[in-house]
């Protein structure tokens, strides 16, 4: 119950499913609690076929949500294959054909949860004023566009650049109430070890693997006299390929980063399955964010 004093949006943020989500999920949000969901993207694993079950179970959420895709979502094995593999990628460009086709299915299949990218929405959850600016979708992090192709057909985007102008567009675009930044990897700038919130854990070479066009549009909307509550987002996962931790949040000039990524987000904990998701408190004050279990 809200009144003036203690006036707060409950969002929940989902991190890379990956598969495991199921009605027990549904049902979870259903009971009530959250004003909106927010979904990071990476619904899918490798075949879109197991992933539809996940959709077919997600429209049966009756509260809004959005999803940003990730870099499975819409994409064939063939074509993630061709993004993540140097020696693969001269058939990057080959296939990306038909992605057009595969997203709108994807968006088709997930009802009333809108899949959104590049884009910003006003919203008033619980009563509380709210800007969420969308990044660009299918991120696979590093200084490279994934599905570069699709961007330009399907956004106008062809390069790092031109991502960047988009989203500060769309910064532009916000009126006076504060901004939360939705993306599925998250910004560059916060760390450039293997363990670093969005850092490299898959190279010998420790590094930074955030994307710069989120960074870049973070810092403009702060620095322009907008106020950044949080940037949430996930792709890297929390657990590091050599078993290590990432920080779950952190805070950097005022903004509150969250890596919702936690995978897989079903567990056995003494003998129970639990379910992980990131409760978002937002008030007129500020934003705090906590990791459930449930
Ligand atoms: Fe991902």
């Amino acid at each position: 119950m809200n009144d003036g004093a203690t006036q707060a949006a409950t969002i929940g943020v989902v991190g890379d499913v990956h598969l495991f989500w199921d009605d027990e999920d549904v049902a979870f949000f259903n009971r009530g609690g959250y004003d909106l969901l927010l979904f990071v993207g990476d619904l899918s694993g490798y075949t879109r076929v197991r992933g539809h079950r996940v959709m077919r179970s997600l429209r049966k959420l009756r509260v809004p949500a959005m999803c940003i895709p990730g870099n499975h979502d819409g994409l064939h094995a063939l074509q993630l294959g061709a993004e993540i593999v140097p020696r693969a990628h001269r058939f990057r460009d080959v296939f990306c054909r038909g992605q057009t086709r595969r997203c709108a299915s994807l968006h088709k299949a997930l009802g009333d949860v809108e899949l959104v990218a590049y884009s910003r929405r006003r919203l008033t959850p619980a009563g509380i004023p709210l800007n969420v600016v969308v990044g660009r979708p299918h991120s696979i992090g590093g200084r490279r566009l994934a599905c570069l192709r699709y961007l330009v057909k399907a956004y106008g985007i062809d390069s790092m650049e031109s991502s960047i102008a988009r989203l500060k567009s769309l910064v532009d675009a916000c009126d006076e109430a504060p901004i939360l930044f939705l993306a599925h990897n998250g910004p560059s700038g916060l760390g450039d070890r293997a363990d670093s919130i969005w850092g490299c854990d898959f190279r010998r070479k420790e590094e930074d693997w955030g994307d710069r066009d989120l960074e870049e549009a973070v810092r403009y909307a702060n620095t322009n006299g907008r106020k950044v509550l949080a940037t949430v987002a996930g792709h890297m996962h929390r657990k590091t390929k050599s078993g290590r931790r990432r920080p779950a949040q952190m805070e950097k000039d005022g903004v509150l980063y969250v890596n919702a990524a936690e995978v897989p987000r079903h567990r056995k904990v003494n003998g129970a399955k639990r379910r992980h998701h990131v409760r978002l408190t937002v008030t007129a004050g500020g934003v705090s964010a906590e990791d459930l279990w449930v």
